[in-house]
């Protein structure tokens, strides 16, 4: 087979700017070892997220010129409505200016106290968005997703027993809403099987539940299914999105991530009582029903960004310059979640630093170590993301201590993720002389944004 070379030609291109170590180091230090206090123009690669940092095409920067910003019935709005519905077939579609927008609408009105929402693995915005409500975030992963080393096709499945299990439990009455993130984000990227999303809608129907897709992701998952699973591999990408799309009974969307664009979401459903509350709702707080705090020209890049992310070239190219990154390190020995999910390489922080305990927070340790080698910026997704203390101050872990390597979509070239490849192999080298870190601040919530930190001596 010949090279995947990247689909598209490069008309407009933005300049790095290069640093040293030395002054890498300080940046570092001021921005109190958190790489989300730097500075873009510090940063040579920047991998810290996939979200609203893809490069739109020609077309979709024809499709700004071409926006109609009228406050009411946009022309644009309707080219909008019309691309999600082609894809989710769903009946009420509501535009938000990113997902957890649509998060906040939709916990707002089903959420509160007493009141469970269950998936395979919520979103750090998407869990935050229901606590705020005052219910609370269950999720039900299957057993493989949570082991880093372990390979299966379908590592992003939510444990269909245990969400039965759990409706048993704890009532379906208390259960307003199960919703299933594709690709999963938090567990590394790993798609969800038609068969998974096929046996929990199951599940959901027999106790008269509802479901949702988090459909972030949808096409790379899409793609995953049309490699991975017996019966998909002569569909089309959009027929397997409208498959996967027809099990649920409605999505919330972050269009920052596969309707290429910069800014963006959406929720959609199809009863129409719960979307006239939601529409209610986003004109108090996100603006009218037609554009939803969005411009008209937002609403025409989106809905030509959703004809060309399920374009199987685009897949092609973006799930396999992915894979090249992680086949790499992984024949370096340096430790990642396998298989490499869609969007992003996950490294293993337990396994990299395996002598720094989790509450030293060795994905954090790496995060600075990435940046100051190389003017990478990664993320960490670990237990300074989502570790906790109980009511007896002791500290709770992640499941995982990872660090995400999230690739922008249609922005970095091979000779770029090279490059990355180098970096994280001299960080590897060096892994016995690198030390934990402790937090000197943090925030009630989310506090991964805004916490300062400092490393051990
Ligand atoms: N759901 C998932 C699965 C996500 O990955 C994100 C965002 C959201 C919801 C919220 O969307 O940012 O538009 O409000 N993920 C980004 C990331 C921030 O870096 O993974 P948003």
């Amino acid at each position: 087979m010949k090279t995947i070379i990247e689909p598209f030609k490069i008309k407009s291109v933005e300049p790095i700017r290069f640093t040293t170590k030395e002054e890498r180091i300080k940046i570092l230090e001021e921005a109190g070892y958190n790489p989300f206090m730097i500075r873009a123009d510090d940063v040579l690669i920047d991998l810290l997220t996939d979200s609203g940092t893809s490069a739109m095409s020609s077309d979709q920067w024809a499709g700004i010129m071409k926006g109609d910003e009228s406050y009411a019935g946009a022309k644009s709005f309707f080219r909008f409505e019309s691309a999600v519905r082609n894809i989710t077939g769903d009946k009420f579609i509501i535009p938000t200016h990113q997902g957890r927008a649509a998060e906040k609408i939709i916990f707002s009105v089903l959420g509160g106290q007493g009141k469970y929402f269950v998936s395979n693995t919520l979103f750090d915005t998407t869990r935050a968005n229901i606590e705020f409500s005052g219910a609370e975030g269950v999720d039900l992963l299957v057993e493989v997703g949570k082991h880093p080393e372990q390979k299966a096709p379908f590592k992003g499945n939510i444990d269909i027993e245990a969400l039965e299990a759990f409706i048993k439990k704890t009532g379906r009455e208390n259960i307003p809403l199960v919703i299933i993130t594709v690709t999963n984000n938090s567990g590394g990227g790993q798609p969800v099987s038609m068969q998974n999303i096929k046996e929990a809608k199951a599940v959901c129907s027999k106790y008269d539940i509802p479901m949702f897709l988090d459909a972030c992701r949808f096409a790379e998952n899409a793609y995953f299914i049309k490699q991975r699973e017996k019966g998909y591999e002569n569909k089309s990408i959009l027929e397997i999105c409208r498959e996967m799309f027809s099990y649920a009974d409605g999505s919330t969307m972050s269009a920052k991530k596969d309707a290429l664009v910069n800014i963006g979401g959406w929720l959609s459903m199809n009863d129409e009582n719960l979307a006239l509350q939601c529409r209610n709702l986003l004109i108090v707080t996100e603006g009218f029903a037609t554009y939803g705090g969005l411009a008209g020209r937002d609403l025409e890049a989106i809905a030509q960004g959703l004809e060309e992310v399920v374009d199987e070239h685009y897949l092609q190219y973006r799930i396999r310059s992915t894979a090249y990154l992680g086949e790499k390190l992984v024949s370096y020995g340096i430790p990642i979640i396998e298989p490499p999910g869609g969007h992003a390489i996950y490294l293993d922080a337990k396994r990299f630093l395996p002598d720094i305990p989790a509450h030293q927070y060795p994905g954090q340790a790496i995060v600075g170590e990435l940046y100051i080698e190389g003017g990478i910026r990664a993320c960490e997704i670990g237990s300074v993301m989502f570790g906790k203390v109980d009511k007896e101050g002791k500290f709770i872990p992640s499941m995982m201590e990872l660090v995400r390597l999230a690739i922008p979509r249609r922005v970095y070239t091979q000779s770029h993720v090279d490059y990355v490849i180098e970096v994280i192999q001299e960080v590897y080298n060096k892994r016995s002389k690198i030390k934990g870190v402790e937090i000197v601040y943090e925030a009630p919530m989310l506090r991964h944004f805004t916490a300062k930190f400092k490393p051990l001596s």
